[in-house]
Parts: C-alpha cells; sequence; structure tokens
C-alpha cells in the first residue's frame, strides 16, 4: 500500500528539495503538498516533477484548522512531514507576529488534525502506521561559545523570536506524544545550503550580490559559526527518521562543517572569481564585503553532534563542504533565472529597516 505523506511547505527550500527526492526515490509514497506559497514559496521550483502521479499540490494555510482536518480525511493522510514555518531569523526580530503564527498556531492546528484523524477518541501509546516528523532547528539550543556541540539532551534557550517559536512547536509536538501518544518524531538541524534557497539567506545572497558586482553584507566581526549541511543530506536523513526513528525521540542532524561567516564569504568570493572572471574593475570580489552593523542578538556558534543519528538510524553526510558548495554555485549560476523569478524585492525592505542602507537593489523597490 501506498504511504500518503503530507507534507507542509513543500514549496520552501528544503521542501522543494525533499519533494524532489522522494518522488525520485520512494517510488510506493505519495505527496500531498500544503503550501500558503509566502513570498518564501515557489511552485515552479517543482517544475518537472510536479505533474508525476504521486504528486498533489494543495494551496492553503496550516493555520486553518478546517482545511488541514478536511486534508487528512480526503487523502487518509499517514504521514507528516511538517517544514511549513516563517524560517529567517532577520525577519523574525522586525516583524515576529508571522512567526508565532505560523510556527507555533500552525503546528497546533496540524498536531489536532493528526491527532484528531490518527487517534480519534481513543488515546493509544503508539501507532506504527503514522508518523508526525517535525523538522526543526539546531537554533532551539541557543548559542555556544568557543567549544562544545549541541547533543539532543542540550537545554533549549532560544534566543530569537524565530528559533524561541521553532522551540515552542518542538514543545508542543513531543506533548503530543506524550499526552496523547501521537507517534511524533522531532529532527534539529543545522544551517542548510543548495539549490532553491531564497536569496535573502547568507549563501545565495552573497552569490547573487556578488554575481551582480553589490556589496556583500557581513554582520558584526563576520566570526560568528554555523555547521553547514548540504540539503540533500539533510532530506535523507529525514527519510530516514521517518523510516527508522523511534517515535517521540530527536535526532539532531547536521554537517559537522563549522565556518566562519567571513570565511564562508570569502571563499563564495574566490569561487566566482575562478568560475566567471575578476569583477571589470579587475579587482577581486572580495573587495565588495562590507562589515554592518550586526544582527540584534546574534547567536554566536552553532554546531552539532550527529552522533546519535549516525549510530541508531546508520545515516551520515555524503557531501563534504568543498564539494557541495561546488555544486551550489554551479546550480546558482545556471539557474540565474529561477533567481530572478523569486526576487520580489520585499527582503529588501525588511533588511533596510533593520540595518539601514542599500547592501542591494532589487527590480521592484
Ligand atoms: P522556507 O522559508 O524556504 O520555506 C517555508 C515554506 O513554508 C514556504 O514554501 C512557505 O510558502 C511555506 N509556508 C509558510 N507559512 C505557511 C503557512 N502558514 N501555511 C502553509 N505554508 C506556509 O524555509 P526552509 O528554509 O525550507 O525551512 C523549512 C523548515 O526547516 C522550517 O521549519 C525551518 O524552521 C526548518 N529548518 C531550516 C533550516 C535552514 O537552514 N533553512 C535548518 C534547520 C531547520
Ligand atoms: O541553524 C539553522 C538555521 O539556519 C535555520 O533554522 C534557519 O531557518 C536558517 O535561516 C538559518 O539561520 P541563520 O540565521 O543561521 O541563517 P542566515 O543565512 O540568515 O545567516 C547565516 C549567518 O550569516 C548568520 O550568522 C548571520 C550571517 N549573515 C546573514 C546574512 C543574511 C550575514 O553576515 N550577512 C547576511 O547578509
Amino acid at each position: 500500500m501506498k504511504k500518503t505523506v503530507l507534507v507542509t511547505g513543500g514549496c520552501g527550500f528544503i521542501g522543494v528539495n525533499f519533494v524532489r527526492l522522494i518522488l525520485e526515490t520512494q517510488k510506493d509514497w505519495q505527496v500531498i503538498n500544503l503550501d500558503k506559497l509566502t513570498y518564501a514559496g515557489n511552485p515552479e521550483s517543482l517544475k518537472g516533477v510536479d505533474d508525476l502521479a504521486g504528486y498533489q499540490f494543495e494551496k492553503g494555510d496550516i493555520c486553518d484548522q478546517a482545511l488541514v482536518e478536511k486534508l487528512f480525511k480526503q487523502y487518509q493522510i499517514d504521514t507528516v512531514v511538517h517544514f511549513a514555518a516563517e524560517s529567517h531569523v532577520d525577519r523574525s526580530i522586525t516583524e515576529p507576529t508571522e512567526f508565532i503564527q505560523t510556527n507555533v498556531l500552525g503546528t497546533f492546528s496540524l498536531l489536532e488534525a493528526a491527532k484528531k484523524a490518527w487517534l480519534g477518541d481513543s488515546v493509544k501509546a503508539d501507532s506504527t502506521a503514522n508518523r508526525f516528523l517535525h523538522v526543526s532547528t539546531d537554533e532551539v539550543y541557543g548559542s555556544l561559545g568557543a567549544t562544545g556541540l549541541f547533543t539532543e539532551t542540550t537545554a533549549y534557550d532560544p534566543r530569537s523570536p524565530y528559533s524561541a517559536s521553532k522551540a515552542s512547536s518542538d514543545h508542543l509536538v513531543r506533548a503530543y506524544f506524550h499526552t496523547y501518544g501521537l507517534p511524533i518524531l522531532i529532527t534539529n538541524c543545522s544551517n542548510n545550503y543548495g539549490p532553491y534557497q531564497f536569496p535573502e539567506k547568507l549563501i545565495p545572497l552573497v552569490l547573487n550580490n556578488a554575481l551582480n558586482g553589490k556589496q556583500l553584507p557581513v554582520y558584526g566581526d563576520g566570526a560568528n559559526v554555523r555547521d553547514w549541511l548540504y540539503v540533500r543530506d539533510h532530506c535523507e536523513a529525514i527519510v530516514q527518521v521517518l523510516k527508522q526513528g523511534q517515535t517521540g525521540e530527536s535526532y539532531n542532524i547536521g554537517g559537522h562543517n563549522e565556518k566562519k561567516n567571513l570565511d564562508v564569504v570569502e571563499l563564495l568570493c574566490d569561487i566566482l572569481d575562478q568560475k566567471v572572471g575578476l569583477l571589470p574593475s579587475g579587482e577581486s570580489r572580495r573587495s565588495l564585503i562590507t562589515f554592518v552593523k550586526d544582527r540584534l542578538g546574534h547567536d554566536r556558534r552553532y554546531a552539532i553532534d550527529a552522533g546519535k543519528i549516525a549510530a541508531d538510524l546508520g545515516w551520515v553526510p555524503k557531501l563534504t563542504f568543498e564539494k557541495g558548495i561546488e555544486q551550489t554555485v554551479e546550480w546558482y549560476l545556471n539557474h540565474k533565472d529561477w533567481v530572478e523569478s523569486v526576487m520580489d524585492g520585499s527582503y529588501q525592505k525588511y533588511y533596510q529597516k533593520m540595518y539601514g542602507g542599500e547592501p542591494s537593489e532589487s527590480k521592484d523597490n
């Protein structure tokens, strides 16, 4: 029998890569993609797979309880992979409301619908046929000092409205396991990069600006550390957790690729200089690097201990950062039309409100 997976946020960066992976590799699964199509959702990113028999798109809001319940019934959903969220930390600092709405109340709405559909009035200890996987972030653990790694037992200490909203939803998801026996799983992943990422996040923003000869904004001193993971590796980890994860458990997912932001930006400049040549002025793209005012409450360092998922489920990342970044640069060079089509300009307004100035321009601003 086919597994029927409700993917929320399947038109966003990780969702698109996940839907593509599933349709490519899991022939006995069907995907129902529920997405509100916010500025971050782009159905065109699924061109080429969206006409497959195992794929169905539903435009809608996860906060719409009646709609979500209807979809559970209509498609006999047995599995949920919940990506839909407001995901950009800078936006959560300037406009937090939508983060609470979607990330907290939207997750609550999905949990209620899953509870009604899978458990009805009874409270079961576990249901092997069902899985509710909440895709979460390492940011729930807060900020590390110079040493140490986040493990699954690290105390939650979220420090931005975004990470606080994700921590809230993690707690709700876990509460539905303990209280009702809803078969949940949580994954807490580090920074993803790769194809189809909206150019407001560091790597695609820098690539886009560097290609267009625009300033490359580095927050603070550029020494904040992120632990980078290629998006397909993350999606493969999610499949592994869905198939073999122990319900009620959390799994940290990370790439063992700790990098300072400035090192990442310089590397991208060097790769582009090599691939497309120096700037018309004859200078390296490194000359575009501009240190700007720091992000409020900027977490200093994230680093994941992915030992549990490796030991229990046999997942390890396949791509090194060097290989993954090379592939990512190639993808953006070959998909300039995609970048153009998603640049509606709204993220620029958030940037200006936060930091002033014009790090880059867009068509609509
Ligand atoms: P994204 O911002 O690129 O995409 C979010 C998607 O959710 C978009 O398609 C958007 O239209 C949709 N959406 C937003 N609000 C919705 C609503 N109310 N109803 C239905 N759909 C809605 O995000 P992403 O980077 O792909 O992240 C996906 C998930 O993974 C998020 O939950 C995020 O917290 C988590 N995560 C992201 C990263 C990362 O590095 N990007 C790392 C760890 C965890
Ligand atoms: O750790 C996982 C998280 O990674 C996810 O949960 C979030 O959804 C995702 O957006 C990402 O959060 P970050 O805030 O780490 O990602 P971002 O790409 O916005 O920033 C990466 C680092 O680069 C961060 O330290 C801030 C810095 N930065 C970012 C931008 C956009 C800059 O220096 N300049 C920039 O222009």
